[in-house]
């Protein structure tokens, strides 16, 4: 087929495409927000043109587990500041977590958030609601309506006030509804039992020995049990110690599991020491052992996903004196560097970065028309410049908290332009145009669009 006379709104020239039958170099053309053509577009011709020589096209990256606080606490963090900071990172569509302020556990807080979305997000966005126990009846609709992601327990309480910490209520939530559930497995009882541990030593090297391995392990075996008995298809968020790997290995008919960046990055005891509440995080960054696990499960294929569990609160907040300091951190704007340096560094291929932040999350979750570069799935990509050495710094964070646990590494690998339906959005560390992201759409509810 010859290209002569083609016309597209994008083409991007001249890149190697991680594509999911291999590496390839090849042009991109985009119509309507669409890959339309993947392949030689020497004749023909677009409204906007994007050179790519010497940069890999992977499929857009997404982050399935942000905190972006709107409403409620839009001084750590908003809507507008969060899809910002994704798409200079690179990041394409985002889910967002329902512990806002009022929690998204209804349907009029769902239905304001996929409001506040139009001309503020910059990338595409879906939102988890949270499950509560006044709302159990409700799950099996809420997951249903437009923009939901699906359902999200936290069984352990971290920041907000979502929380269902016994079995009844759980098997309740697992009873209603269908699509996939997210869990936060720490338990909340032995969180309890054990938080003198972290008041008596009040400094957050105490983190992960408060909230220890066990604490994610009890959760994460009350979780799987429930699924079995129920059937219910569960994901395990952030995923940190060697003995859930372990399990989850069995589990593949029912449980998926992510992990996040810092957990493959940083490590207990250096971490406190260096970032001291800056690192406390939940479940927390653990010891060598977890960490080297956590590698492993990348390495064997048998990890789903990562996400970064952006979860952005002031330095002035961190300050206060541990355990009182909140738990959490930014990582939408550096997942794409720091997991590029891995790739560099040998520790995973490029293409297995793709399926864990491309194909995985949309597999996992969904995602209608994203995480594959291929004819018909949205024109979202994320060009990357292998061998570009920098430097992550606080001050280039879009985050409203103003910081990352990143500051100061130097990297090999760099996100230099993001495009979102067909629209160059990030361009060498710049915003280009105005905010055009959507609600995300999911397979599991959208109603089929009947041919034009
Ligand atoms: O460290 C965390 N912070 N873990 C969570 O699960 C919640 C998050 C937050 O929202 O701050």
């Amino acid at each position: 087929m010859t290209s002569a006379g083609l016309r597209f709104d994008l083409i991007v020239r001249g890149g190697t495409l991680v594509t999911p039958g291999g590496r390839i170099r090849a042009d991109v053309g985009a119509r309507a927000g669409r890959i339309a053509v993947i392949g030689d577009l020497g004749g023909a011709t677009a409204a906007h043109t994007f050179d790519a020589t010497g940069l890999h096209v992977l499929p857009g990256v997404i982050d399935a587990q942000v905190h972006f606080r709107e409403p409620g606490a839009t001084h750590k963090e908003d809507l507008a500041t969060g899809t910002a900071g994704a798409v200079l990172g690179g990041v394409t569509a985002v889910l967002e977590m329902p512990n806002t302020d009022p929690p998204t556990t209804t349907a009029a807080a769902l239905a304001d958030k996929v409001a506040r979305l139009k001309g503020r997000a910059r990338c595409d966005v879906g939102f988890f609601v949270g499950a509560t126990a006044d709302n159990v009846a409700e799950l099996a609709e809420l997951e249903t309506l437009p923009g939901c992601a699906g359902i999200k327990v936290f069984m352990g309480s971290s920041t907000g006030s979502l929380l269902i910490a016994d079995d009844e209520t759980l098997a309740d939530v697992f009873a209603s509804g269908h699509r996939r559930v997210a869990l936060h497995a720490e338990d909340e009882d032995r969180l309890r039992e054990r938080r003198p541990i972290a008041e008596a030593a009040g400094h957050p090297r105490a983190h992960p020995e408060w909230r220890d391995a066990e604490t994610a392990q009890r959760a994460t075996w009350r979780a799987l049990a429930l699924a079995r008995r129920f059937g219910r298809r569960v994901h395990i968020l952030h995923v940190t110690s060697a003995e859930e790997l372990d399990v989850l290995d069995e589990c593949k008919d029912v449980a998926t599991f992510e992990i996040l960046p810092q957990h493959l990055t940083l490590v207990a005891p250096e971490c406190y020491e260096r970032l001291g509440t800056r690192a406390q995080m939940n479940p927390p960054i653990r010891d060598r052992r977890h960490h080297d696990a956590l590698w492993d499960a990348v390495g064997s294929g048998l990890c789903d996903m990562l996400a970064t569990d952006h979860a952005p609160h002031t330095l002035e907040e961190k300050a206060r004196p541990y355990p009182h300091s909140p738990s959490g951190m930014p990582g939408v704007q550096t997942m794409v560097p720091v997991m590029l340096d891995h790739v560099a560094a040998g520790r995973l291929t490029l293409e297995r970065l793709v399926d864990l932040v491309c194909a995985g999350p949309a597999r996992v979750w969904g995602l209608a028309g994203k995480g594959r570069l291929a004819v018909g799935f949205d024109c979202d990509l994320t060009l990357v410049d292998l061998s570009a050495r920098r430097t992550i710094r606080s001050a280039d964070m879009a985050t409203r908290s103003g910081w990352t646990p990143f500051d100061g590494m130097e990297v090999t690998g760099w996100p230099v332009a993001t495009v979102v339906h067909g629209h160059v959005v990030m361009r060498d560390g710049q915003l280009v145009g105005d905010p055009h992201g959507r609600p995300l759409s999911f397979i599991e509810t959208m109603a089929p669009t009947s041919p034009a």
